[in-house]
């Protein structure tokens, strides 16, 4: 199944799809389907959606922050649940770091999510990039509100020229 997936900016028409993985993955907040056709539209050259026969079985969310240009951070990124732990979510991210071609790629995660911990860990070895896992929090429990946990931030890179070339 994975050899059949397209990966591609998204498009409005997408924001159903996504925020229905959003919401299947029982991890991710889940937003309106309003806030996933704005990021799509808005932010298109920073998100990436996988499309397999099924339709959308991924998606990663992101933006470069405005006083960190050269940086790509991911927001959101997630597999549909039958998909997940067959490489799916590091193609993605690497497909998303070869279209926009940051020299840095940063996500917030919360410590016990292993999976996504070794998922970004896994795209640095892949890419041959460093990283590093904040021990401070980047959004303290108390930041997010009543049963959220705190999330502390991956940082990949930088980024050698030939490992963002397509
Ligand atoms: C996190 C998530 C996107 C990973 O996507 P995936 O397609 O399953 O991951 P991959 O198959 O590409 O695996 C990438 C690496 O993570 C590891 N990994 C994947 N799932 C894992 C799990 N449940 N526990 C531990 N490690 C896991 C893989 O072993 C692999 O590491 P390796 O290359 O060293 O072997 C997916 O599990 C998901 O959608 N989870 C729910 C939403 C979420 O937590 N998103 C991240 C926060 S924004």
């Amino acid at each position: 199944m994975n050899d059949q997936i397209l990966f591609r900016p998204p498009t409005s028409r997408d924001a159903v799809a996504m925020r229905i993985l959003a919401r299947d993955s029982q991890v991710l907040s889940v937003n309106s389907t309003y806030y996933y056709a704005l990021m799509a539209r808005h932010f298109q050259a920073t998100c990436m959606v996988a499309e397999g026969a099924g339709g959308i079985c991924a998606y990663g969310i992101g933006y470069c922050p405005p006083e960190q240009p050269d940086t790509l951070f991911v927001w959101q990124v997630g597999v549909a649940r039958a998909a997940q732990g067959q490489g799916l979510g590091k193609r993605l991210l690497i497909a998303l770091i070869q279209q926009q071609r940051p020299d840095f790629l940063e996500a917030t995660i919360a410590p016990d999510n292993r999976a996504s911990i070794n998922l970004f860990r896994s795209v640095a070895r892949q890419l041959a990039a460093a990283h590093t896992f904040s021990k401070p929090a980047f959004f303290d429990a108390e930041d997010l509100g009543a049963g959220e946990k705190a999330e502390h931030l991956m940082r990949i890179g930088p980024f050698a020229e030939q490992s963002t070339t397509k």
